[in-house]
């Protein structure tokens, strides 16, 4: 079991933020990648049909043989990760806005979020943000076309400034002085947030804290990988392998974006 698969999916190459994290802690562990693009965006689905899609992106990674599974996205984290562990015996990994930190840092007592619609009406969403942003606002914005233009292959282009714009610029007119990035596709669009919020905003991501989580439970578990040797790292996608493909093509090895009919 120690050298079964980590799996990690999400709706699409979002989840490829957390992967990179994972790989940087847990250089040892073979990884399986699911990039359920035919579904995307999750976002705008009920929580039905997110639970569903789930189970099947879980089936998927458990025909794989993974030990433990990293729900790499926000909304499916939201709505389906409790569905999924009571009716799986494996761990589960959820991801989760990094609203704590932004509140505990914040200054001004102000803190945006941007994020899917399925997970700023999570009831996840709501009680971490009772529990963790006392006597702090949060400014909540649906970041809606953001994961469609990052999926359709469209992360530089001007639409995409357009619509940053128009979700951010209203945030920094309420004085946010941290903003949390609430959807593991967006931080593609660190670079250009920035350059829109500037250097006053701190942009807060939940890789890194994915990763540390992912690591305490593998010991826990006693399912850490000792074996070091040759280690696998399969990325699939059921549609056009072509936007994966350009986001590997920019990690050091080379990968190769499998197209499965799953
Ligand atoms: N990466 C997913 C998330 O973190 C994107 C959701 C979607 O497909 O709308 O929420």
């Amino acid at each position: 079991m120690r050298n079964s698969p980590i799996g990690i999916f999400d709706s699409g190459v979002g989840g490829l933020t957390i992967y990179e994290e994972i790989h940087k802690l847990l250089p040892n562990e073979n990884i399986i990648y699911l990039a359920d693009n035919k579904n995307a965006p999750y976002g705008e689905k009920s929580k039905e049909e997110i639970i569903d899609i789930s189970v099947k992106n879980t089936e998927f990674l458990l025909s794989k043989g993974c030990k433990l599974i990293v729900v790499a996205c926000n909304t499916a984290s939201t709505n389906a990760v409790k569905y999924l562990r009571e009716h799986y015996a494996i761990p589960f990994i959820r991801v989760q806005p990094a609203i704590k930190p932004a509140a505990l840092n914040s200054k001004t007592k102000v803190v945006g979020i941007l994020a899917t619609k399925g997970t700023l009406k999570s009831e996840l969403l709501f009680e971490t943000s009772q529990r963790f942003a006392q006597g702090v606002k949060v400014v909540e914005q649906v970041g809606e076309g953001l994961v469609t233009l990052i999926e359709s292959g469209k992360m530089h282009s001007s639409e995409m400034t357009s619509l940053l714009h128009k979700y951010i610029d209203p945030m920094l007119d309420k004085n946010i002085d941290h903003l949390v990035l609430g959807c593991t596709h967006y931080p593609f669009l660190t670079d250009q947030i920035k350059e829109i919020a500037g250097t006053k905003v701190a942009i807060l991501d939940s890789g890194e804290a994915i990763a540390r989580q992912t690591k305490v439970i593998l010991t826990e578990e006693n399912l850490l990988n000792l074996e070091s040797g040759d280690i696998s790292r399969i990325f699939y996608t059921n549609k056009d392998p072509q936007v994966m493909q350009q986001i590997l093509d920019e990690f050091d090895e080379e990968f190769v974006a499998i197209k499965t009919n799953f």
